[in-house]
């Protein structure tokens, strides 16, 4: 049977009906229902209802009237891309705003790298408060106000808005993250994916892998790690993320081709040389042009209680385009992976041997860094 089988007349639903049919499917789920009893009160396949639940599962009702608008938007932006000289007089005139990316913070560089042409001119022509209903460093405000008060050993607010916004610039498919702990990076991961979703820049099945050397939180070992994300994200959201753990660095080649992977978020053992065996480790999955977030790139600066050099060493040592969060000083930042990797391979290697080391590391995990 195709996707509306011969028992289910084909048709066209709106934005709203379809948000509130998925209220009246919580409803009856709620009450006990199976999926196919839903599907069939709903009068769609389940295919149409599994579908439904990918793209509108993560939206609240008054998000579908924003998106609708979002929708408007583009269609006028791509008219207005097509008449170059009636986008340049809308700007100027004060009117609706073509491309807001220096409304944020951070989002100043939509000239990326590893992007097509046609891809850097979408980027930088999205406009992100319409894709959000609000300015996006509002919405990951919000996300990140909405941890659960059990979590420590977090990234902090100010570099939370500097990985949202590196998302979302980046426009990438699938996010990679070394160091799950509670999780917490990982949701904010996880909305910043949704709103490239939302924008039009990645497909319905984005996804998100968080690796984590851990299975428990090392803070409380009650808690899985990722359990704040598990808390934070709705289901819809929730099920863009694949947590793996026990697992590290050491494991994504066996989940990722060479060269497949647009960003990675690096926030695992900060003592050196581990951050920069974890990029050695990645790198053959990193396609050039890559962005890779570090954090704690100045941990024994920022808390002198806590000399752990590894991030600090290689955020420092590196010659590449690279790009500073904020703070003073800035405990996050993001390189870029050059078109030659051969040479940066080189630069790594240079950092991992150029600094005494803080830890002590099995013979097998330095041979497969630079093996
Ligand atoms: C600083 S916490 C991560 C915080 C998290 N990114 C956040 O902001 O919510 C570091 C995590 O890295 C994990 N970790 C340590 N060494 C690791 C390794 N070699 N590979 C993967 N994870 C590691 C630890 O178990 C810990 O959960």
């Amino acid at each position: 049977m195709g996707e509306e089988g011969t028992h289910v007349k084909r048709r066209r639903h709106t934005p709203e009906q379809v948000i509130r049919k998925l209220h009246e499917a919580d409803r009856m789920l709620g009450e006990g229902s199976t999926v196919p009893e839903v599907a069939k009160a709903l009068e769609v396949s389940e295919n149409t209802y599994h579908r439904w639940r990918r793209q509108f599962g993560a939206l609240k009702a008054e998000d579908v009237k924003r998106l609708k608008e979002t929708r408007a938007r583009e269609r006028q932006v791509e008219a207005d891309r097509r008449r170059p000289a009636a986008r340049h007089r809308r700007v100027e005139g004060g009117g609706r705003k073509a491309r807001p990316l220096d409304l944020v913070p951070w989002l100043d560089d939509a000239v990326h790298a590893a992007g097509t042409r046609d891809r850097k001119r979408r980027l930088g022509m999205t406009d992100w408060n319409a894709v959000l209903g609000c300015d996006p460093a509002e919405y990951c405000s919000r996300v990140y106000a909405s941890r659960p008060a059990w979590i420590t050993g977090y990234i902090g607010f100010e570099d939370a808005q500097f990985l949202f916004a590196r998302v979302l610039t980046s426009g990438a498919d699938p996010l990679l993250e070394i160091g799950t702990a509670s999780g917490l990076s990982t949701a904010i991961l996880c909305h910043a994916a949704h709103a490239v979703r939302l924008a039009g820049e990645v497909g319905d099945a984005f996804t998100i892998e968080s690796y984590d050397i851990d299975e428990r939180f090392y803070a409380d070992r009650s808690r899985r790690v990722g359990d704040a994300a598990r808390e934070m994200l709705e289901p819809a959201l929730l099920e863009h993320v694949t947590f793996r753990s026990p697992a590290t660095a050491a494991d994504v080649s066996a989940h990722h081709g060479p060269e497949t992977l647009a960003f990675a978020f690096i926030d695992a053992a900060h003592t050196h040389p581990w951050p920069t065996l974890d990029l050695l480790t990645l790198l053959p999955t990193l396609s050039p042009g890559a962005e890779v977030v570090l954090h704690d790139i100045n941990l024994p600066i920022a808390r002198p209680e806590t000399q752990h050099w590894g991030a600090k060493h290689l955020f420092d040592g590196l010659d590449v385009e690279r790009k500073l969060g904020r703070g003073d000083p800035p405990n996050i930042g993001s390189i870029r992976v050059p078109q030659d990797k051969s040479a940066f391979r080189e630069q790594l290697l240079a950092i991992l041997h150029g600094y005494e080391w803080e830890t002590e590391i099995d013979e097998d995990v330095i041979q497969l860094a630079v093996s």
